[in-house]
């Protein structure tokens, strides 16, 4: 038998049964990422192995360095998420890796290494868009947690409001017209002179600062959902050079705080008006941003305002990770969404939106 018809059995035999451990892969960015996760909600093991430290030496992430450390790092990384689940190879269901979007160097050391490992055992290989997996983690985190649900999607390239109307399956309802969420975050830290990744750092700083500091604008762009943040981002750079040039004092906790205010207004405020007229029964927010602290305390109070509940992954599991590709990859091989060895690596891919 050869790989495709292996594959196809194994596929067919899982979806009948339902059940499936499936090894996933995540390197879309700086961090080399496996994990095993069971039936799309059960973590069996999620190991991340961040190249921060290497990136922040130059103030963001270097595509060259990631693919190389990527490299390095996948099959040590796969090695240990398989041990720390207890399981050989041939004894997970499928494979799931991220295809996109992403840095292409960087995808495609994850998928190339997804692509030898179903080869070899003759999994399934099942294609996981990256914001897709984002939405997941939700799944893993919340155990009650079904679509329909609205989500709010943040993260360093993309910031979204969607309905998840089922399994694998999102309606768009807003986006944003210019920079995403984190990307903002990260720019406004790196004229802070803070460190990079700026974003969790900013929070941090803000934690002590005064929002109502600097006033900052307010876009409205005209989708009801949407959101814009550059000339957020613009207004902070200006003031901030102008208070260097004329000698004056950045008082860096007071930007920091104002700055994280009006993001996360924009943010909260379009992915409850979003819950509230779309009658969702659920507010869900996924991706980098959502460990914002204060995004997470004005999504719950909102939620409970409207009186829904809100779901938000811990820390560990809004940040890039394997276990969220793992949940994500579940329900598209239930759904028979797999892939052939021709996968390739998509910088740009966008998810697949239902009208
Ligand atoms: O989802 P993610 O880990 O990677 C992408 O898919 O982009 O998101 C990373 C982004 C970065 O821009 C980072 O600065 C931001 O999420 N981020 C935060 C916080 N933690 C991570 N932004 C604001 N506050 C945080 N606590
Ligand atoms: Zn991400």
């Amino acid at each position: 038998m050869n790989y495709a018809q292996r594959a196809a059995e194994k596929a067919e035999a899982v979806r009948r049964a339902g059940h499936a451990r499936i090894l996933a892969i995540e390197t879309s960015c700086d961090e080399t990422a496996a994990a095993v996760v069971e039936d799309g909600r059960r973590v069996l093991s999620n190991v991340v192995a961040s190249q921060m430290e290497t990136h922040a030496l130059y103030g963001g992430v270097v595509p060259e360095i990631a693919s190389r450390q990527h490299v390095e790092a996948v099959d040590p990384v796969v090695a240990r998420a398989l041990e720390e689940a207890n399981l050989t190879l041939p004894e997970v269901d499928a494979i799931a890796v991220t295809y996109g979007p992403g840095l292409v160097g960087a995808l495609l050391v994850g998928v190339s290494c997804a692509k030898a490992l179903a080869f070899a055992a003759g999994l399934p290989l099942v294609p996981v868009h990256h914001i897709e997996g984002h939405i997941c983690a939700n799944y893993i985190a919340h155990a009650a947690l079904e679509p329909p649900f609205v989500c709010l999607v943040a993260s360093g390239g993309h910031s979204h409001v969607l309905q998840a109307v089922a399994y694998g399956e999102y309606r768009l309802l807003g986006q944003t017209m210019d920079d995403a969420a984190g990307e903002a975050f990260d720019k406004a830290a790196r004229v802070l002179n803070l460190p990079y990744p700026g974003g969790p750092l900013l929070d941090k700083l803000a934690e002590s600062g005064n929002p109502d500091a600097l006033p900052l604008p307010r876009p409205r762009p005209e989708g009801r959902y949407d959101f814009s943040f550059s000339g957020l981002k613009t207004a902070l750079v200006n003031h901030v050079h102008t208070l260097r040039q004329s000698g004056r004092e950045v008082a860096a906790a007071d930007i920091a705080a104002s700055f994280r205010r009006a993001v996360v207004d924009s943010l909260a405020s379009r992915a409850l008006l979003a819950a509230r007229e779309t009658g969702a029964r659920a507010l869900a927010a996924a991706g980098g941003v959502a460990a914002n602290s204060l995004l997470r305390r004005e999504l719950e109070a909102g939620a409970a305002r409207a009186g829904i509940p809100c779901y938000i992954p811990p820390v560990s599991l809004c940040t890039d990770n394997a276990a969220m590709i793992g949940s994500a990859g579940f329900y598209r091989l239930m759904r028979g969404e797999l892939a052939d060895l021709t996968l390739n690596a998509v910088p740009g891919a966008r998810l697949a939106w239902s009208d």
